[in-house]
């Protein structure tokens, strides 16, 4: 079919979404709306689960009964596959209803951006919402028009490979970005995004993937709920359900989460889909006896789309027949399929997504590369520096280790096909014109004979040494769980013979999750966390360690000081028996062999000039329901470098009918400073920001006393205190 010729699905002039959905869904056969709830893989089917189907794809399409696809192709071939797939079901099917093609653009299509975790610690939403529509573009010209991103899980263990994924431990930020991501991927990039995983995803025990999960009511609404609130509000138009229980129920046929929650308390009124084969996992979980009793619970619980698995529509019919479901559940759930495919455009053009001629000048563009530059440098976060960073370009350097001119620099959920075009760390100091010898000393998980002596040799060679070390894409992300979340033993003893040279030593990570770095701390100059940094990822490190970029990157999850102390977050309760630095009482919340506090906090991380913030000073001490209080730093650059700084603003409801955090962030502010500049930092404090879901089951602010801390990060403000009190209450 040629592009743009109106197909048999495109609405008559005037013809509003609503009656085009309602015209259509009666013109449908049974098989052909439950045809709509699958989503198949792009090959011939085997079905996931228990029995083993082959369904030929193309059979299927033929007869209507699949109504979106993933896993199509490759980048490469993407576009061909999808048209192919796209003019079957618009061609040769009764009705022609166009397909959505899906596609897990995580960060990055062709150009791959640094990991999510990544870019949550440059605390720009602009740039971070840049990168989601240059993705979604990049993805969309390929014919892609639905992707599953953002994940927007909050959590607290780094055990899980999977906080690679997410924009860290706040839900305060979280929402924020969760907001910029769908707005960048719908508004800028045109497709439909996907918030996942609903709910509590992130919570699995003891870190392992796909794990129970248990939550409070407070949690869930306090913690988990805020950034799937912020993307609904932002307009997502699809919401992806988790693999996990929550009380006891499997997400996916959880009523009172999806339809109650989510679509009730949310008012979310778009599609549901499900994980990749949840629906069969009912059965593992031993909530549904087979099949059919999965897809019963499931489109109970107001599940639209099943991913991969293809039970409403091979038993559907029976129980619809038997009264198990009706044709109402059924109904409700392809009108809001058939919606979502009118408001994205493709049952007037189902081809609007297929440019291929506007491939080559979207994908993988300069620009697109230079944003990836830019954000992978300004997602770095700078741990620790006595003074050797920046390095001068006069000084003989030693990279060693075995991402010194890797390009295992994208991290989990890559489809791209560039990896070999990356750049590395050796070629990002080349290109500044470093003279430098490269010993990889070490692979990532195993040792390399003679590769500590050939590392060594070099550090001595050299005036500084350079030791790139960390994760492969392999060790974060989806099912890579770790228990020791420290840089690997052969890494480990190639760093420590090159601190015995005594050379002055940069440690440069490649990884995609906090990791145990007490020792690096201890025995490293400096400290430069890069992330999983994408395709620009070793001209954006050099650009820092040259001193082209100046680092502001702010951890958004703590660096835990010791695994025993998993979970440990800033945004914590406060217990009954805080403990008191410097006390000897025994019975206070403590351990007795480490610290309470995180090696490095949320919201840490140094840059090159050194800024020390003042006391807060608040524009009045009581605030009434519609007015604001301001409340002012002045923060000042008393290094000899500029300063990219991240001013942040915490509060604490001091006392509450639920037991409050000790410190929630509500506002953050970028400064840039030149040596000896200072500015002042305001911020406007209302009563909507102070309001949570309180012990009554309301969104509510409750008068009485608030702390105000500001400061570089989370324990710093802690130091730096001022407070209010709010005069009267509000409830939403
Ligand atoms: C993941 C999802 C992903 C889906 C489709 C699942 O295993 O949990 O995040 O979107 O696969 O690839």
């Amino acid at each position: 079919m040629e592009k743009n010729k109106p197909c048999r699905t495109a609405r008559r002039p005037g013809q509003t979404i609503p009656e085009a959905v309602e015209e259509l869904l009666a013109k449908m056969t049974t098989a052909e709306k439950l045809g709509q709830m699958y989503q198949s893989i792009g090959a011939d089917i085997t079905t996931v689960g228990t029995t083993q189907v082959k369904e030929p794809v193309e059979e299927l399409l033929r007869a209507g009964q699949i109504g979106s696809m993933m896993q199509v192709g490759e980048p490469h071939d993407l576009a061909k596959r999808i048209r192919h797939f796209q003019d079957i079901a618009v061609n040769e099917s009764r009705l022609g209803i166009p397909l959505l093609f899906c596609l897990d653009v995580i960060h990055g299509f062709e150009t791959i951006f640094p990991i999510p975790l990544a870019w949550s610690c440059c605390f720009d939403e602009e740039l971070i919402r840049q990168a989601a529509a240059t993705s979604a573009r990049e993805a969309a010209c390929c014919g892609i028009n639905y992707i599953f991103s953002p994940m927007v899980d909050i959590p607290h263990d780094p055990r899980w490979g999977r906080v690679a994924e997410t924009a860290g431990e706040d839900p305060w930020w979280g929402s924020r970005v969760s907001a910029a991501l769908v707005k960048g991927m719908q508004e800028d990039g045109g497709v439909m995004a996907c918030l996942k995983h609903y709910l509590g995803y992130a919570a699995a025990e003891a870190g392992r993937d796909y794990n129970t999960v248990e939550f409070s009511d407070s949690a869930l609404h306090n913690t988990y709920l805020p950034p799937f609130a912020a993307g609904v509000k932002a307009g997502v138009k699809s919401v992806m359900t988790a693999f996990n229980v929550a009380n006891g129920v499997p997400a996916v046929a959880n009523r009172p989460l999806v339809e109650g929650v989510l679509r009730g308390e949310l008012g979310f009124d778009g599609v549901v889909v499900s994980d990749y084969a949840a629906v069969m996992e009912l059965m593992e979980h031993g909530v549904a006896e087979d099949e059919a009793d999965a897809a019963e619970k499931a489109l109970a619980a107001t599940l639209d789309i099943e991913m991969t698995t293809n039970y409403f529509r091979r038993h559907g019919e029976a129980l619809l027949n038997s009264g198990r479901i009706t044709m109402e559940q059924v109904d409700a759930a392809v009108r809001r399929i058939l919606t979502a495919k009118y408001e994205l455009g493709v049952m007037d053009d189902p081809y609007r997504f297929l440019r291929e001629e506007e491939i080559d000048s979207t994908v993988y563009t300069p620009e697109h590369l230079a944003q990836s530059r830019t954000l992978a440098a300004r997602s770095a976060v700078l741990l620790k520096n006595d003074g050797v960073l920046p390095l001068a370009k006069d000084k003989k350097l030693a990279l060693i280790g075995p991402f010194a001119d890797s390009s295992d620099l994208f991290g989990c959920w890559c489809c791209s096909t560039r990896k070999a075009e990356v750049a590395t760390l050796a070629t990002g100091l080349r290109e500044k014109g470093f003279d430098f010898t490269v010993e990889e000393g070490s692979g990532v998980q195993q040792p390399i004979e003679g590769g500590i002596e050939r590392a060594v040799a070099a550090a001595k060679a050299a005036d500084v040494a350079v030791l790139a070390l960390g994760e492969d894409d392999q060790m974060s992300g989806e099912a890579c769980s770790r228990m020791n979340i420290t840089i690997p033993e052969c890494q480990q003893a190639l760093a420590e013979a090159v601190a015995v040279t005594g050379k002055p030593t940069v440690l440069v990570l490649t990884n995609g999750r906090p990791l145990l770095l007490n020792w690096y701390d201890e025995h490293m100059n400096a400290i430069l966390e890069g992330w999983a940094p994408g395709s620009e990822g070793g001209r954006a490190l050099a650009d820092l360690l040259a001193g082209d970029e100046v680092p502001g990157g702010k951890l958004t999850m703590s660096f835990p000081w010791h695994t025993g102390q998993i979970p440990v977050y800033y945004n914590e309760l406060p217990t009954g028996r805080p403990f008191v630095e410097g006390t000897d009482e025994h019975f206070q919340s403590k351990y007795l062999d480490g610290p309470n506090a995180p090696l490095y906090p949320f919201g840490y991380g140094l840059t090159y000039g050194r800024c020390v913030c003042g006391a807060v000073k608040m524009s009045g001490e009581n605030l009434a329901p519609g007015e604001t209080l301001t409340a002012t730093v002045t923060v000042r650059n008393e290094g000899s470098l500029p300063a990219r700084e991240t001013v942040q603003l915490y509060l604490r409801d001091r006392c509450a009918s639920l037991s409050r955090p000790v410190q929630e962030l509500r506002g953050v502010k970028q400064v840039w400073l030149e040596p000896g500049q200072q500015a002042e930092v305001s911020f406007a404090i209302d009563e909507p920001m102070l309001r949570f879901y309180t012990a009554r089951g309301v969104w509510a602010s409750e008068a009485g006393g608030f702390d105000v801390m500001i400061g570089l990060d989370s324990r710093s403000a802690k130091q730096n205190k001022a407070g209010f009190t709010l005069t009267a209450g509000v409830q939403e």
